[in-house]
């Protein structure tokens, strides 16, 4: 499993140029599927009809991940940018950043007087090693995405896009894993969602599901000065998702998740988080709605270079999606 995470996490596909990434999951599901294709927003979906009279089932995980795009060239030859998704200042200066043809930038800022500020998004620039504008080998309008190389210590593995792609392995490993179910199950492989979640919702409009699960990450807070928004914490379990600000997870699928849980031997945690959403929210508002939740992999450092997961915490996510999607969804 971990070359499938590497091949994954260190693989461009900032919001809306999720395609790179598509090429990467689509061998990998293909054959574990009935149908598979792609919608016109580019979301990757899977068909894997049940045996029985189960639920129409959508799950979905995203494919982009956070990055920049550029919005202006000097005449010297350094790219402005602005962001896609959630893009910090604090997380930036030095950082490093790949464009879909794989040209490499650095990022920088503007001059500060005071080492203990930092510059606005908009005082940053990214340095693709040009000398003016007619050498610079991008274009306004060019994405780029973050560059790092997965790093594992022992149990621990740190990467630039944990969200969501390990949320893509989650899901990639439960189609493996799952011998049968009595549920037609829609694996979507979403776009968009770092931008709000638009990638799921037009999924979700499609499919028009019963029962949506979403697979993504959490921020976790066993970390020093973390403030009491995030309860989670690495090593721990997966996160059954009660809340978030864009959701409440529908109480019996929370409380099924639970029991399947504690039926299995599988460690959890509760989330109840005060920042953020996931495609869970898309799934449960489209049309008339359907019982959606969320299994969160815990998550240090998110929206960072160096989004730090558990390996332990991974595998409890999938088997707790196996041990859902195996069985009758009584609620
Ligand atoms: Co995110
Ligand atoms: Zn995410």
């Amino acid at each position: 499993m971990n070359e499938l995470i590497k091949k994954l996490v260190e693989a461009y596909g900032p919001s809306g140029f999720e395609d790179q990434m598509r090429d990467l999951i689509r061998p990998e599901i293909e054959l574990l599927v009935d149908e598979l294709w792609v919608d016109a927003m580019g979301n990757l979906i899977g068909l894997k009809k049940g045996k029985g009279n189960g639920r129409k089932v959508m799950v979905a995980a995203h494919m982009d991940e956070i990055g920049v795009m550029v919005s202006h060239i000097t005449e010297d030859g350094f790219l402005r940018f602005t962001n896609i998704g959630g893009v910090f200042p604090h997380t930036l200066l030095g950082g490093r950043v790949q464009f879909a043809d794989g040209s490499l930038g650095i990022i920088y800022s503007d001059r500060l007087d005071n080492w203990s500020t930092i510059h606005p998004l908009e005082k940053h620039y990214i340095d693709v090693g040009a000398s003016s504008r007619e050498d610079c080998p991008v274009s306004v309008g060019d994405a780029a995405g973050f560059v790092r190389p997965l790093a594992i210590n022992g149990s621990r593995l740190t990467a630039k896009s944990m969200d969501d792609r390990i949320g893509c392995v989650v899901e990639i490993e439960a189609m493996k894993r799952l011998q049968e179910s009595p549920h037609d199950i829609y694996w979507v492989f979403s776009v968009q969602e770092e931008v709000g979640t638009r990638g799921a919702q037009a999924a979700a409009q499609a499919i028009d599901p019963e029962v949506a699960i979403a697979i993504d990450i959490t921020p976790a807070a066993d970390i020093p000065e973390a403030g009491p928004m995030a309860v989670v914490g690495i090593g721990k379990g997966t996160a059954i998702k009660v809340k978030d600000t864009g959701m409440i997870a529908h109480a019996g699928l929370v409380r099924l998740m639970k029991q399947r849980a504690a039926e299995a031997g599988i460690p959890y945690q509760l989330e109840v988080l005060n920042r953020g959403s996931t495609d869970a929210r898309a799934m449960q508002i489209a049309n008339a709605g359907s019982i959606a939740g969320c299994i969160s992999i815990p998550t240090r450092y998110a929206h960072s270079q160096s989004e730090t997961v558990d390996i332990a915490d991974v595998e409890a996510s999938i088997n707790l999606l196996v041990e859902i999607l195996s069985k009758p969804i009584e609620l």
